[in-house]
């Protein structure tokens, strides 16, 4: 049994070129595609300084739509794609949230389904709470576009929950690129603030991958530090991290960075509990004139912006210092936005000749059919009858605890529908009398075919399935972890701002990949769970 199926990670879009792809992670552009972003950039904005000619850059199409949907606050990011969108000289729709039916719980698909038909090519950038929501609509819409002979949609994440901000990512590198003189060789800087609810920050783990090599030191209280998942990729991409509970403690030390990114503390996602410890917080991520003599000479500060107006992590006596690189920086949002609509519009990447972004690929390999035992006869019992024809699940949950065990077996009879006479049991190996197992007989069944197979796979990875004839075992498949987790009743992703958790907006179907660490990842929130969490 070996099928190999391929999805892309980003399905519905093109696999080549630019235009009507979807932005929804820093991951959706390969290191060349961003490469490529920040030199196209590059040359915008001295040609715009220089006054110069542009319009090799520009859309020029009046019919194409560029739609702000912000369902949270904005004003930079918001204002510079507003901007970006009107040097292209395209239609630019403003989304007010607020006063539409989205009051009335009105579904998002139905509401943009009906927005692509009214332009010859649609770009929305969206901004929510809700994570993954552009890799969702990308599916959904992408779908829809093709049977309906519509141009192709693209939706670019400005900012979901705590989850990514990729084109504040790219505006963050093209910053620090142009703070190295445009080197990629290395890169050494400081993440200080809110590392825990801060999108923008979680985005630099694949943003600075542009860099051949890169120390990054977290500067975060360890309640706001960086989430391991996030280190642990870090770390996978070949950086060196270290960690910091304060400003304080980061100085005292000899090896300073000489970019420091600051983020505001994220209040509005945190919880009373963290919320009470504001003062604390702040107090290790506030920049303090007594620093001053520990910063390196040369040492640009940046922030994605906005700071606090009473209490910010970057106070206002140094905005006049040379520290400041985060008044530049806010202004390259204009112009790499520019770029992105650009690329996505189809003007810009046709002398693009890098490696592109890899596309998934789902192998179905899981199930193994494993040797069995010559004449070996099994005792496979239903009740105290041996099994003589049909088929036994055996090595159920193995290692797991009895309750747990229990509990797979009941879900396995639950989404197979196996209601039929059977037996099942909980036992203790028979290599280790400390490890338990669980199994199920099922006489006088037709084997399953490849879908069951898989389900079952899905739902109990380690299994064997014996398929028995005259007593005797004459197949047996043993089934691995499988790579992808979908399609399937009661799974669900646990992270309750997910656009998938239960009862957000639309009916979606939880979908998992599993990581290289055998984690199972949210196709759109990107939580990685352990297997059992899903269920
Ligand atoms: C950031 C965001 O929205 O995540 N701001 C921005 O886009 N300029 C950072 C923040 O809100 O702290």
């Amino acid at each position: 049994m070996s099928t190999k199926s391929t999805r892309s990670g980003a399905a519905g879009s093109a696999a080549a070129g630019f235009r009507g792809r979807t932005i929804s992670v820093v991951r959706d552009l390969s290191v060349d595609e961003q490469v490529y972003l920040y030199e196209k950039t590059r040359r915008l904005k001295a040609a715009l300084r220089d006054r110069q000619d542009v319009s090799e850059f520009r859309l020029n199409r009046p019919e194409l739509g560029v739609y702000l949907f912000f369902m949270e606050d904005s004003t930079r990011t918001k204002e510079s794609f507003r901007n970006a969108a009107k040097f292209h000289n395209v239609k630019v729709n403003d989304f007010i949230a607020e006063h539409s039916s989205f009051n009335k719980k009105e579904s998002i698909t139905d509401t943009i389904k009906m927005l692509v038909g009214y332009s010859d090519q649609s770009v929305f950038v969206v901004r929510s709470k809700l994570e993954g929501v552009c890799r969702w609509l990308e599916a959904a819409i992408g779908e829809y576009a093709v049977k309906a002979s519509l141009p192709p949609v693209s939706f670019i994440n400005a900012g979901d929950g705590r989850h990514e901000h990729p084109t504040q990512e790219f505006l963050d590198e093209f910053s620090f690129l142009e703070r190295l003189d445009w080197k990629r060789e290395q890169i050494h800087l400081a993440l200080v603030g809110d590392l825990f609810h801060g999108r923008t920050v979680h985005s630099k783990v694949d943003g600075l991958r542009v860099f051949g090599n890169v120390r990054v030191d977290l500067v975060a209280p360890e309640e706001i530090g960086m989430p391991a998942h996030y280190v642990d990729q870090m770390k996978r991409n070949g950086f060196e991290v270290r960690l910091f509970a304060s400003i304080e403690e980061y100085l005292a030390q000899p090896s300073v960075a000489k970019i420091w990114y600051f983020t505001r503390l994220q209040l509005e996602r945190m919880g009373d509990q963290l919320r009470d410890k504001e003062a604390l917080f702040r107090q290790a991520v506030t920049f303090q004139s007594g620093y001053l003599s520990k910063v390196l000479e040369g040492t640009k500060f940046f922030h994605p912006l906005p700071r606090h107006s009473v209490t910010p992590t970057i106070p206002p006596f140094l905005d006049r210092t040379s520290l400041n690189g985060w008044d530049e920086q806010s202004m390259n949002g204009y112009f790499t936005r520019i770029i992105e609509l650009g690329l996505v519009g189809g003007k810009l990447g046709s002398d693009f000749n890098g490696t592109e972004r890899t596309i998934r690929e789902f192998s179905d390999d899981f199930v193994i059919e494993a040797p069995v035992g010559a004449a070996r006869k099994q005792d496979y019992k239903i009740g105290i009858k041996p099994v003589e024809n049909g088929m036994v699940i055996d090595h159920i949950g193995k290692n797991s605890k009895v309750a747990e065990i229990w509990n797979h077996i009941g879900k396995i009879r639950e989404i197979l529908g196996l209601d039929v006479v059977s037996s099942q049991g909980v036992f203790t190996s028979q290599r280790d009398s400390d490890a338990f197992k669980g199994l199920i007989s099922l006489p006088d069944i037709r084997p399953f075919d490849e879908r069951q197979i898989k389900m079952l796979g899905a739902i109990a990875p380690g299994c064997t399935i014996n398929i028995i004839r005259e007593s005797r075992v004459i197949k047996k498949y043993r089934l691995a972890m499988p790579p992808r987790v979908y399609n399937l009743p009661g799974i669900s992703c646990k992270n309750e701002d997910c656009i998938s958790f239960p009862g957000h907006h639309e009916p979606i179907q939880a979908e998992f990949y599993r990581s290289e660490e055998s984690a199972f990842v949210c196709r759109y929130c990107e939580k990685p769970h352990e297997f059992k969490e899903i269920w």
